[in-house]
Parts: structure tokens; sequence; C-alpha cells
């Protein structure tokens, strides 16, 4: 028996807080790097360059990132290391470092010449499902999606479900993701990318489900970050298209509802224009569970019979604006901000100055449903000063409303 065909020798690695090392920046490293996030790892990322995705996660705080080539003693503190440049000899390098300091390290073009293979990897309730089988990433995903369903079956007392004949044609399924958690992510999305050929993905998409694809799926990062990296609508539009018409089955991961300030009816004409088979899989609004992850109803009995849901990118009073900020602040609904971290000052000067009540609980929810999660709360006159003294950042959502003082200071929820 040779090395390659020894059995490798499976373990779970408690990673919070661990300092792990990651080079490189395109999309094998971004999977990576979602995958580590999840289990709460200290991710430091070195590359001169990076995925769209990527570097809004280094702006957001989530991980550290070095602008710049790999060096040796990058691999010093860390407790594992994952080679995922496109240049051979680099991940040679990374490898050779890291065993040298007998630390593992997984790498991403050359299974043998790596010391720690990464398995398909699946997670449902309390449990993980991780599967190796040699080193064919296409038969460790359908071994793995086979022990899911038994683990799913058991856990959830689920009929294991006998997978689907793989659809063939080419096609562009719009999924909406949820705001982030892969635990939102519905089960119908999860079926389709088990079904992909390539997932267009956005920053505020569940990336940590990018780490369970078949190694084979391509992965493109079509991130627009606010002020920063952004890929144009048509480019996106076109992209969803000469694939499909390819013959591939196309995954457009997006954060929260594709149809909720996604422009995902954008993408679906666009494809429909063109031609190619489009469905919808709707998603998880960050405009109602994001709240609702912090404990806030957008309804309450007695307190709220409605809500709107607002983009606030433009300013109250901006030539380009649609909403009518009286009429909200008369309605007596509930007022849901998306988009809305730079121009809250001016939504609560206008609302304080058509007379909404200043002492209307105001809350804002940055990072919902992920590990960085904060909540931050005013009245509505100290609104402008919140967000400036807590540093609230997007992605948020803001909650204007007195369904934002409903469970302030209760224990337990949120
Ligand atoms: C372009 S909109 C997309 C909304 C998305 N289609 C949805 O249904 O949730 C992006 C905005 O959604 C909100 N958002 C999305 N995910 C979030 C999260 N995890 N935490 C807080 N806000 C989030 C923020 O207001 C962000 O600026």
């Amino acid at each position: 028996m040779t090395d390659a065909e020894l059995p490798a020798f499976p373990l779970g690695l408690r990673l919070e807080g661990r300092r792990v090392l990651v080079v490189g920046g395109g999309h094998v490293a971004l999977r990576r790097v979602a995958g580590l996030l999840e289990s709460g790892a200290d991710v430091h990322l070195v590359s001169p360059a990076v995925e769209a995705a990527l570097g809004d996660l280094a702006d957001r705080g989530r991980l550290h990132w070095a602008q710049r080539p790999y060096a040796e003693q990058d691999v010093d503190e860390a407790w594992l290391v994952f080679a995922c440049t496109d240049d051979p000899a680099v991940n040679a390098q990374v490898v050779a470092d890291a065993t040298a300091r007998r630390i593992w390290c997984s790498r991403a073009d050359d299974a043998l010449g790596a010391t720690a293979w990464t398995p398909a990897t699946a997670r449902t309730g309390p449990a993980t499902v991780a599967v190796l089988s040699g080193r064919d990433p296409r038969r460790s995903v359908a071994l793995r999606d086979a022990a899911l369903a038994a683990v799913e079956a058991e856990l959830h007392g689920r009929r294991a479900e006998p997978s689907r004949t793989p659809r063939t044609g080419g096609r562009v399924v719009l999924v909406g993701g949820g705001p982030g958690d892969p635990g939102l992510l519905t089960r119908r999305g999860y079926e389709w990318l088990a079904e992909a050929d390539v997932v267009l993905v956005d920053r505020l998409a569940p990336l940590a489900v990018l780490d369970g694809l078949r190694e084979d799926v391509e992965v493109i990062d079509v991130s627009k970050v606010p002020r920063g990296r952004f890929t144009p609508q048509e480019a996106i539009n076109d992209l969803l298209v000469q694939h499909a018409a390819a013959g591939r089955t196309v995954v457009r991961l997006k954060g929260g509802d594709p149809f909720v300030f996604g422009r995902g009816m954008e993408e679906a004409l666009a494809c429909a224009a063109a031609g190619i088979a489009v469905e919808v899989v709707p998603g998880v609004t960050s405009a109602v569970a994001v709240p609702e992850l912090a404990g806030v109803p957008v309804t309450h009995r007695g307190v709220s019979q409605g809500f709107c849901v607002v983009s606030g990118h433009l300013p109250p009073g901006h030539p380009d604006s649609s909403v009518d900020w009286t009429a909200l602040g008369r309605s007596g609904l509930t007022i849901v901000c998306l988009m809305a971290v730079h121009t809250m000052p001016d939504i609560a000067a206008a609302l304080l100055a058509d007379g909404v009540d200043p002492a209307t609980p105001v809350v804002a929810v940055q990072d919902g449903g992920l590990p960085t999660q904060r909540v931050s709360r005013s009245p509505l006159s100290g609104a402008a000063d919140m967000m400036v003294r807590e540093q609230v950042t997007a992605p948020a959502v803001v909650v204007i409303g007195a369904v934002a003082g409903v469970s302030e200071g209760i224990p337990g929820i949120g």
C-alpha cells in the first residue's frame, strides 16, 4: 500500500479564536475562508489581491488581510494552513514551511503534496457530516449527500429521499440565501446548490455554504460593496445568460430574498429575454429576519398593525427619492430601513421635523444572524448620534417604531 492509499485520520478541529492562515485570494480561498469563519477561526489571509467578498470581509473586521505576497514567517503562529494560490510553486513552499513547523497544511491544487485533506462537509442541526473518499471530490460529495440524508432522517425523522435525477439543459436559479447564516437557507436552495455547475455569489449571501460545494463547481464572486468594488448589473446578467446558454445549471446565490432590493427580477427578465429558463427560490429576507434575530417583531398586537420596508440609500428630499417620508411618519406603521446606515441622520431629522414623537424607539441591527451581530438602541431623537457613537456599519437593518421597544431589557429574547 502506498502512502496515498492509506486512509486519512479524521479529526474535528475546534478552531474558535485560533489562528488559521489562508494563502491566496481567489474563489478557492473564498470557499475555505467562509467555512473557517463559520467555525469561529481567527482567519489570516495573505494575498496581493482578493475576491471582492474577501475584501469586504476584511473591511468588516471579520478576517485579517495582509495585502502582499506570501512570506515564510506567515505560517509561524498558525494552527492550520491552507495553500490556495494558483501558483503551484507558492503552494508547495507554503506546505514545506508549514511542515517544517509541524503545522497541518491543506493544498488546493495537489492533494498528494498536502499534509491534510479537506473533506466534503455539510452541517445539519448538531451534526457535521464530513466525507473523504480518496482523492475524488465528486465521489466524496455524492457520498456526503447520501450520508447527510441518512443523518437528517435520524435526527429529524425525515424520510431519506433518493437524490433527484439531475436536471439537464442550461438554466438559471435565483436562490434567496437569507441574511447570512447558512441555517437560514431553504432546503430547496440547498438542493439547487447541489446541482449547480456555476454559482454567482454576493457578499451578503451565506458564504459558508460555498465550502460544501463540489470542488469542480465554478464560484464567481459578483459582490457589490457599498462605496467599494462593484460588478455592474449588466455584467452579472451577461454571466448568467452565457453560462446557462452553454448548458450549465447556474445558481445565483443572493443575500435575503432575491426580490427584496435584490435586483432579482432584473436578472430574471434578462434571462427570459435570452430564452433561458429561470426558477426563483424565495429567501428569508433580512427586512424581517434581522430584527427578529435581535428580538424585534415588525408587528405586535396592540403596538403595530403593519410595517413597510424602505431603502434608505437615498436621503429624504433627494431628487431621485420616491419615498414619501411624511406619509410614512404619519402612517403608524413600523418603518424598516435597509441600506440606511449613512442616511439615518437625515431620515431621523425628516421624521422629527414631520412631528414624529422623539421618544419613538429605534433599533439598529448590524450583521444580523452572524457571530458578529450587534444591536444598538436609541430614541428617535438620538438615533443619528447612536449610529456614530456605536459605529454602526453596513450591513444593518434599522427599525423605527414602538415595536423596537417591546423586548428591550427582557433577557432571553433575540
Ligand atoms: C441590497 S439589500 C439586499 C436585501 C436582501 N435582498 C434581503 O432580502 O435581505 C442589502 C441590505 O440588506 C440588509 N442586510 C442584509 N443582510 C443583513 C444582515 N445579515 N444584517 C443586517 N442587515 C442585512 C442591509 O440593510 C443591507 O444594506
